[in-house]
Order: structure tokens, then C-alpha cells, then sequence
């Protein structure tokens, strides 16, 4: 099988590619956070837009990004370059973006969504997901509002969120709708009322995190789990280098794989969505070759058993654990 077409259904009779390419390019965001507009450095500009028109000429067939991540330009015009070739049609390509903490108000969830499809040129997207259950105060320009250095949390609850993402799907803007670093507890309850119910979470997930509980409650109920930051992010500062791990290294080498490959292979063998961020074109090829080989039990095991709590992600920026829908936690 081959990455375009490796595919897992969704609860709403659709169906998500299990590989998707990751868009989040640090320097390049928080740029844009820093001075606060959409103006693009060209370079990494130019990078992102690459990455995704060579990631879809080696098969992917599924993009992520999210207005914060300010990679939606680029995203677009790579799509749209791919579209006007003919090389496949736009049912065939999935595109999924998010809902920024700033825009839970539900009279801003739909001006949010238009932008990010004005931004990537598209007339609708297969995917739209509210980034964190935590909303922000919307403060006009400010990405991350604070004060005295602490994050400005909004009191809408993420339910009346969700309502409006919901009329979204009613329109036709978006074909699906989901959240993301949503906790149990919190899929749970949007649950209980939905009236569509979440396609995808999307969370942090490799095998230094497991989140093993989340992950059989969501499967279990219907909704597919995505990794985000599947190689946990390699920086060269980490205590935490899962690509270095021994474990993973002895299982790479059996298999005659590379350590990432075994670690994306080990989330779609479950049946989880990977989206991997590579800039660099032999990686993302690399990354793609991930549906001609299988772990078996033993080695499943032995990569499960590496699980130690580890997040990349703690998002302390947030300073956020007082937040009512602070998510961090299974
Ligand atoms: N929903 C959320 O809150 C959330 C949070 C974080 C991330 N995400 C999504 O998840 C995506 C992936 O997460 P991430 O970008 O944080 O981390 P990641 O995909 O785990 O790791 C990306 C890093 O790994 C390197 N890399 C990629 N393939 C490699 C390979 N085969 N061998 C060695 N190194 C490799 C990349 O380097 P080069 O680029 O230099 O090749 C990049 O620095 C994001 O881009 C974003 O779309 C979502």
C-alpha cells in the first residue's frame, strides 16, 4: 500500500489519510506572533511551500496546519499548484486547519474559518479543529494576550465553540469538524452534547508519550486519534531524543528502516493519524515509506513499554493551569 492510499474512516462516512504532512515551522510563527501581522519571511516561505509540493509529489495526501502556524499561504499555493496540474483532483487531497484560541467566541468562529480559507484559496476544508479546548480573551491583534505576563483566558466554554463549528459543517464550509489536546475528560463531556460529533483528536503522541487511556477512550467512541509531534520534535538542546533511542534504533535496524519510520509506523499500525514536519525532501520522502513493512508484537510491545509521560509541548507560555479547560492531562 502506498501513502495516497492508506485512509481510515471517520464516523461521518468520510475517511482521513493516516499520513499527513506537519506545517508547523517554529521560527517562521513566531515571527509572525512577534510582530503580530501576516508578512512573510521569504525564505522559509518559500521552504514551507516546497515542503508540501514535494510531499505530495511522493504521495501525501493530507496537509496540516492552523492559522497559528501562519503556513496557510504556503500550504495553498502548494495545493492549488498540484490541483492545477491535474496530478489529483481536490476530493482526493485532505486539508486540515484549526481554530485559534483567540476566535472561541462563537460570533468569531466563522470569520476565523473564512480567513483560513481565504488564506489557502480553498472553498472549503476537510477538517477544521479548535486548536485547545482553552479560549483567550479576544484583544485585537494580540495572538497571546496577557497581562502582567499571564495569559488572558476567556470565559466561553468550549461546548458553545463547538456549536458554532458545527453550523460550519451545516454550510458546507467544512466537511469535518474535531478538536485537538482535548483530555478525556473533556472529549467526554463535548460528547454528551454534541449534536455532530468530533471526528478527530488530534494530540501529542510518540512513544515517549502514550496517553494510552485517551487513546482507547476516542478509538472506542468513534473518534480517530492523530499524533501530533510524532518524533517528538527533535531539538539538539533535549534531554529526550526518541530518534536516538536504542530501542527504537535496534528495531530500525532489523527492519532495515530508519528510527522515524519505525516510530510513524508504530501509530498507524494502531490505526493513528501521523503528521510528521520535515522541510527537508529526503525526509519527507523517507517519512512516507512507512506502508510496505509491519512491526510485529514483540517489537509493538517493546515501543510501548517506552513510555515515560515526556511532552514535548507543556506549553507553559500558557501559565494556564488555573484555565477551567487547562488540557494537559489524560
Ligand atoms: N495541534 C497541536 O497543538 C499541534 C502541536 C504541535 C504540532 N502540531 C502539528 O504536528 C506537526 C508535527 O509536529 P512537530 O513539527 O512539532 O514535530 P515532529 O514532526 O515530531 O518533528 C519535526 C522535526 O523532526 C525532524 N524530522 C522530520 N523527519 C525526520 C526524519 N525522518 N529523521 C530525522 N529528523 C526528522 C524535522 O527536521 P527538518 O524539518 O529539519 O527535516 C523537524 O525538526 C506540526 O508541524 C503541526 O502540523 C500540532
Amino acid at each position: 500500500m502506498s501513502a495516497s492510499e492508506a485512509k481510515i474512516p471517520l464516523n461521518n462516512g468520510l475517511s482521513i489519510p493516516l499520513l499527513g504532512l506537519g506545517t508547523f515551522v517554529e521560527g517562521h510563527a513566531v515571527r509572525h506572533f512577534n510582530i503580530g501581522v501576516h508578512m512573510s519571511e521569504p525564505s522559509q516561505s518559500e521552504q514551507i511551500k516546497t515542503a508540501v509540493e514535494i510531499a505530495l509529489d511522493a504521495g501525501y495526501r493530507h496537509v496540516d496546519t492552523a492559522s497559528i502556524y501562519f503556513s496557510e499561504k504556503e500550504v495553498g499555493m502548494a495545493v492549488r499548484s498540484r490541483l492545477e496540474r491535474e496530478d489529483f483532483t481536490r476530493k482526493e487531497i485532505f486539508i486540515t486547519s484549526k481554530l485559534w484560541n483567540t476566535f472561541h467566541d462563537p460570533a468569531d468562529v466563522r470569520p476565523a474559518c473564512l480567513e483560513s480559507l481565504s488564506n489557502l484559496g480553498l472553498s472549503y476544508l476537510d477538517l477544521y479543529l479548535m486548536h485547545t479546548p482553552m479560549g483567550f480573551q479576544n484583544v485585537p491583534g494580540e495572538l497571546f494576550p496577557r497581562k502582567n505576563n499571564m495569559i488572558l483566558a476567556s470565559n466561553v466554554d468550549y461546548i458553545d465553540t463547538w456549536k458554532a463549528m458545527e453550523k460550519l459543517v451545516d454550510e458546507g464550509l467544512v466537511k469535518s469538524i474535531g478538536v485537538s489536546n482535548f483530555n478525556r475528560s473533556q472529549v467526554e463531556r463535548l460528547l454528551s452534547v454534541a449534536r455532530i460529533k468530533p471526528a478527530i483528536n488530534q494530540v501529542e503522541l510518540h512513544p515517549y508519550l502514550a496517553q494510552q487511556e485517551m487513546v482507547k477512550y476516542c478509538q472506542s467512541n468513534g473518534i480517530v486519534v492523530t499524533a501530533h509531534t510524532p518524533l517528538g520534535s527533535p531539538q539538539p538542546n533535549f534531554e529526550e531524543q526518541i530518534l536516538l533511542d536504542p530501542v527504537i534504533i535496534a528495531i530500525a535496524e532489523k527492519n532495515g528502516k530508519t528510527a522515524a519510520q519505525i516510530i510513524l509506523r508504530y501509530q498507524v499500525q494502531k490505526n493513528i493519524v501521523v503528521i510528521p514536519k520535515s522541510l527537508t525532501a529526503s525526509r519527507i520522502v523517507q517519512n512516507s515509506k512507512i506502508f510496505d513493512f509491519k512491526l510485529d508484537e514483540d517489537e509493538m510491545q517493546k515501543i510501548t513499554a517506552l513510555d515515560r509521560n515526556w511532552r514535548r509541548y507543556n506549553i507553559d507560555i500558557f501559565q494556564s493551569d488555573t484555565h477551567p479547560y487547562f488540557p494537559f492531562s489524560e
